[in-house]
């Protein structure tokens, strides 16, 4: 059985891909140092596969204690989830993310070359590709210019392991440029949770439903659109967690030794649409309302998946209604519990 070191293993993404890389007959090793999740989704991992994986609660900028999993374990592969992702807070503390962000990633590079882990997976966003002057984007788009120090840690990241790969022909490593993930696990034992007010959609959406927040605002409702709101490629989460094992298992037998993948549905949805879906499956009617645009908001963006499907052999199984579902689903396991 492979091990697979997966960083930020109980994080939103990185929880559901622990299911995955379980059902699929790898051993995943948790890393997190929960420093935007719980320990709590351990035992819910426990309760969906009936297996108490290994967790280390440890800080990858850490390198002494990095490196201490690495002489612990056989590592066949690394998928690095773990990274702050708040880009407004990104633009407070840019040091902060800078460390973090670079700084785990050097330390897992590092140690794979001494370890010999040729396999690496990395947590991208389609936010390296800035507004597209045409759509759907591919991945030889050009990256624009980030517009917070978050986006630039994803853009800086995928170039630091694209010149490791250079110079280490041995090593294999794939970016995956996550478009909007959403939903959460059937079971509802798991999910996003966004601390404090979420400035996600999909989490302020059902946490309004849920009346944890008065009322959505929806950011414009002029922009260039059939409609008037921005337009998303929104991903389940459970697909997403997919494309990692789909990334694994090419990694180890692609000819070049890095690529990167687009990972979404090919379709855009506006902030409207979403809403629709939502008061559909749910029979809610949310209280919503049209605001000024958020500074920062990109109009439209959905994926071409022409690469992904052909040579991953991915394709996103789950519709937007099944994301709201499930998303909902699991909003209300968190009110049962508190
Ligand atoms: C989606 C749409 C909002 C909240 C995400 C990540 C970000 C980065 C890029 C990750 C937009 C609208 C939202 C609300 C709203 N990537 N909205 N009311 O902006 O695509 O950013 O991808 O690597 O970290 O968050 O996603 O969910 O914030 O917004 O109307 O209360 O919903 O304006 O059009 P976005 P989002």
């Amino acid at each position: 059985m492979k091990n697979i070191l997966v960083t930020g293993g109980l994080g939103f993404i990185g929880s559901h891909t622990v299911v995955e890389l379980h059902h699929r007959g790898y051993n995943p090793i948790i890393v997190d140092n929960l420093s935007n999740s719980q320990e709590e989704v351990l035992n819910r991992l426990k309760k969906i596969t009936g297996t108490q994986f290994t967790f280390l609660n440890i800080d990858l900028v850490d390198f002494d204690k990095t490196r201490q999993i690495f002489s612990d374990q056989i590592i066949d592969g690394v998928i690095h989830f773990a990274a702050y992702k708040a880009v407004g807070e990104s633009v407070e503390k840019p040091l902060d993310y800078y460390e973090n962000n670079l700084g785990s990633l050097i330390n897992l590079l590092k140690l794979s070359q001494e370890f010999r882990v040729s396999n690496f997976i990395f947590s991208s966003s389609c936010t390296v590709y800035g507004q597209p002057d045409r759509l759907p984007v591919d991945e030889s788009f050009p990256k624009l210019p980030a517009e917070s120090p978050y986006g630039k840690t994803k853009q800086v990241c995928e170039e630091i392991i694209e010149d490791y790969c250079k110079s280490n022909p041995d090593f294999k490593a794939i970016s995956l440029r996550y478009f909007n993930p959403t939903g959460a696990h059937e079971s509802a034992l798991i999910g996003e949770l966004p601390l404090g007010i979420p400035n996600n959609l999909v989490p302020f959406i059902t946490q309004t439903a849920a009346g944890i927040r008065e009322k959505l605002n929806v950011f414009g409702g002029d922009y260039n659109t059939p409609d008037g709101t921005c337009i998303r490629d929104y991903i389940h989460v459970v697909d997403l967690a997919n494309a990692h094992i789909a990334a694994l298992e090419h990694a180890e037998k692609m000819d070049t030794n890095y690529d990167m993948f687009n990972v979404g549905t090919g379709k855009g949805n506006s902030v409207l649409e979403v809403i629709q879906s939502f008061e559909k499956v749910t029979g809610i009617s949310l209280n919503y309302e049209i605001v000024d645009r958020r500074p920062g908001d990109i109009e439209k963006i959905y994926a071409d998946t022409k690469k992904v499907n052909s040579i991953l052999g991915w394709k996103a199984e789950r519709d937007l209604d099944n994301m709201m579902k499930t998303a909902w689903e699991w909003q209300k396991s968190l009110s049962i519990k508190e």
